[in-house]
């Protein structure tokens, strides 16, 4: 196979549970693609905390500062106690605003619907995800819900100028501001005047729970979708049910100097170490930081690949409701390149 002209150094975050299985799938994959990575393995997570005593060790943070572009898999983040989460703390720090979140459907995947192509589009760095909590009196807390004319503005221009750049014909932003009409009613007004400065684009707009049932019903009358933080946490999760599932649906945390491209998906600590994990989630997240490093060729064959092994249905692992392994289908993934 064809080796790419020069040599990239890209940093590698394996995370936690299934995270370095299917993290050591794709690094095989893109090998065998043909494109010369040098990989800077950086350590994030539960693995990292055993090392290091900390769950971002700054070597994480420095190192993707200076390669520009990081491939991350899941890190596990306890729920209602302990450490805040690492995936949110690398946005904010690194100014990730924008949370790429391509839902395509792909051949013999079991799922409702077929032909699926839409894109969400959510703000990474606000909304009720600034992690600011306290507890006003014993037995009352507040959660506060940041949101900014800035961020608001920067993330619709990103939502309009990818439906400009990918051929996309409407963006839809997807709010709650007949409830919440100061903090969503700022999101929506910054949304409108950024459309206004995109006359080839249609603009509608839809409320959050509207949305979620128009998407059930419907999902074909979307083409972009551009959320605050929340609402496009839940929506993609949404999104990817439509498609088949949290195997498949990969994802890319976008600002102006860095890039962070990661699954869809947790740390599925259930069958972690087990070999059971499905790579295609990461690959298809590794697939989009080819295309943003300038190796389309590459995305593109391993696209196909993907393709030609979900048609053939042979080997399928268990989540796509077949039985093989990792490594039996990351093998069979090389073959078809
Ligand atoms: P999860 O995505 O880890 O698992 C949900 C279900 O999907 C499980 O049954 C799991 O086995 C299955 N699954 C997930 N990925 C799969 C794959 N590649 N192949 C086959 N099956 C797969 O979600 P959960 O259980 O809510 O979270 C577990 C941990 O992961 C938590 O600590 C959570 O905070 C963390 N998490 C981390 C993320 C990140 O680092 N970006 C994103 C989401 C969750």
């Amino acid at each position: 196979m064809r080796e790419s002209q020069s040599r990239k150094t890209i940093t590698l975050i394996k995370g936690d549970g299934i995270g370095p299985e299917v993290a050591d799938a794709v690094v095989k994959i893109i090998a065998a693609a043909g494109v010369a990575i040098g990989w800077d393995v950086a350590p994030a997570g539960a693995n990292a905390f055993e090392k290091c005593g900390t769950v971002l060790p700054e070597y994480t943070v420095d190192s993707v500062k200076k390669n520009k572009v990081a491939l991350k898999g899941p890190v596990g983040t306890p729920i209602g106690e302990g450490f805040k989460s690492i995936s949110v703390a690398l946005r904010k720090r690194l100014e990730l605003y924008a949370n790429l979140r391509p839902v395509k459907s792909l051949p013999k995947i079991n799922s409702r619907y077929q032909n699926i192509d839409l894109i969400i589009v959510r703000e990474n760095t606000e909304g009720l995800y600034s992690g600011i909590e306290h507890e006003v009196v014993p037995g009352v807390v507040e959660s506060l819900k940041i949101i900014t004319e800035k961020a608001s503005t920067r993330i619709a221009e990103f939502a309009f100028q990818y439906a400009r750049n990918n051929n996309r014909k409407k963006v839809t932003a997807v709010h709650k501001a007949n409830i919440m009409k100061l903090s969503d009613g700022l999101f929506l007004q910054c949304s409108r005047k950024v459309a206004e400065k995109y006359p080839d684009i249609e603009y509608d707009e839809k409320i959050v729970d509207n949305a979620c049932m128009q998407l059930i019903l419907n999902p074909y009358q979307f083409d972009v979708m551009v959320l605050e933080n929340l609402y496009g946490d839940i929506i993609s999760d949404l999104c990817a049910g439509l498609v088949g599932g949290l195997g498949t649906a990969p994802g890319a945390n976008i600002g102006n100097e860095y890039a962070i491209f990661e699954a869809v998906h947790g740390s599925a600590p259930d069958i972690a170490g087990k070999n059971l994990a499905n790579p295609i989630a990461l690959l298809r997240s590794a697939i989009l930081m080819l295309e943003y490093i300038g190796e389309q060729p590459a995305a593109t064959r391993i696209q196909r690949a993907i393709e030609k092994v979900l048609e053939k249905g042979k080997v399928l692992t268990r989540d796509l409701g077949g039985t093989a392994t990792t490594t039996e289908i990351t093998g069979a993934i090389i073959a078809e390149l």
